[in-house]
């Protein structure tokens, strides 16, 4: 049955808060745009804790973030620009951001020309879990859910974070992006669109394929992954860091991709749901190369200064999604769920039962 319009393609429905923060922001968006108290991020970042595990603060950057995307069901779109909102961002943002750069550390120094060897480096360097082995080899179907549940968050705005470069930039890197995000939006035709295609494979998969639905489902490195991306993208200061992300999600797809589809295969899914990572497969071969020399490699030809923000993006992109991936394969270790259902983590409330028992389509 073909879902209403606005499930698919947004607003999201407004999450369950997540500790005090988060609860006065959801309770202030149901109203009127009005000025949040201005001691309301005293309590974000508590010193001792990590802001990139933290359940409030991942989530109060998720809601403030949201609003520059689709938005959220019920919410007014005056409170985009709303400013003591905006001033509650940026505490979050720094708290964030501060967390992120200890995370990376140093980036290493390369002149303009080195800059597509430096971002291969960084890639064969990462030495991260790999999800996507676990995935094609031996992840059960449930877990398979889990996976496609947490990556929803992502893949159903895909490309959407990484356009905010486009008006930030002129010559060759926008050329570069323009070229990359053309096929992210599938060249212009709707069922081609990669948020599309992932849309069939979570309906294979016989998950709820609405904007932004498993929100409350998804813990606070998910949103960290997201979060990242967001802040990069709303900041013209960070315009190298956003695009060095783009060049090592480019740069580390290809291959996990053909190991998602296979493990697919492998639990008897079809060519329909399957699809979204097949085209990766090719898609992402070509984006990788265009990525760190036209891309990275422009950037850094035009705009030499930003040369280790480009580099500090990908790093914080490899580095994000490395805590991700050892967050999920930690809890399958322990014969637990990633997601937040049924537990309690860091202090969040307990989301909706997982819906792991659902049928495949
Ligand atoms: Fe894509
Ligand atoms: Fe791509």
């Amino acid at each position: 049955m073909p879902e209403p319009t606005d499930r698919r393609y947004g607003p999201a429905p407004l999450p369950q808060p997540r500790g005090p923060v988060s609860a006065a922001v959801v309770e202030a968006l149901r109203l009127a745009p009005h000025d949040l108290p201005a001691d309301l991020g005293a309590t974000l970042a508590p010193a001792g804790g990590d802001p990139l595990t933290d359940e409030d603060l991942q989530l109060t950057l998720f809601l403030c973030y949201e609003l520059h995307y689709r938005g959220w069901t019920g919410v007014a779109d005056d409170w985009e620009w709303q400013p003591s909102l905006l001033a509650l961002r940026a505490r979050a943002e720094a708290a964030f951001e501060g967390a992120v750069r200890r995370l990376v550390g140093p980036v290493p120094a390369v002149l303009p020309g080195g800059v597509p060897r430096a971002l291969a480096d960084l890639v064969d360097a990462d030495d991260g879990p790999s999800l996507a082995a676990a995935l094609q080899r031996r992840a059960t179907l449930g877990q398979f859910r889990e996976f496609a549940t947490h990556r929803s968050i992502y893949h159903l705005r895909e490309a959407d974070p990484h356009s905010w470069g486009l008006p930030r930039l002129g010559g060759p890197a926008k050329a570069a992006l323009v070229e990359i995000q053309m096929d992210e939006y599938g060249n212009g035709r709707l069922d081609r669109m990669h948020a599309e295609l992932f849309r069939r494979t979570l309906d294979r998969l016989g998950l709820d394929t609405g904007y932004g639905v498993h929100l409350d489902r998804v813990p606070a490195v998910t949103l960290a992954t997201n979060n990242l991306m967001s802040l990069f993208g709303l900041h013209r200061r960070l315009r190298g860091a956003l695009l060095g992300h783009l060049a090592a999600y480019e740069m580390t797809s290809s291959l996990p991709n053909r190991r998602y589809g296979n493990g697919l295969r492998r639990l008897g899914l079809d060519e329909v749901a399957t699809r979204f990572y097949d085209e990766h497969v090719e898609a992402d071969a070509v984006h990788e190369q265009i990525a760190a020399h036209d891309l990275c490699g422009g950037l850094a030809r035009t705009e030499p200064a930003l040369v280790p923000d480009v580099l500090f993006g990908a790093a914080a992109a490899l580095a994000v999604d490395r805590l991700f991936a050892t967050h999920v394969l930690d809890r399958w270790a322990r014969g637990e769920t990633s997601l937040r259902d049924g537990g309690v983590l860091n202090g969040g409330t307990v989301a909706a039962p997982a819906r792991l028992t659902a049928a495949v389509a």
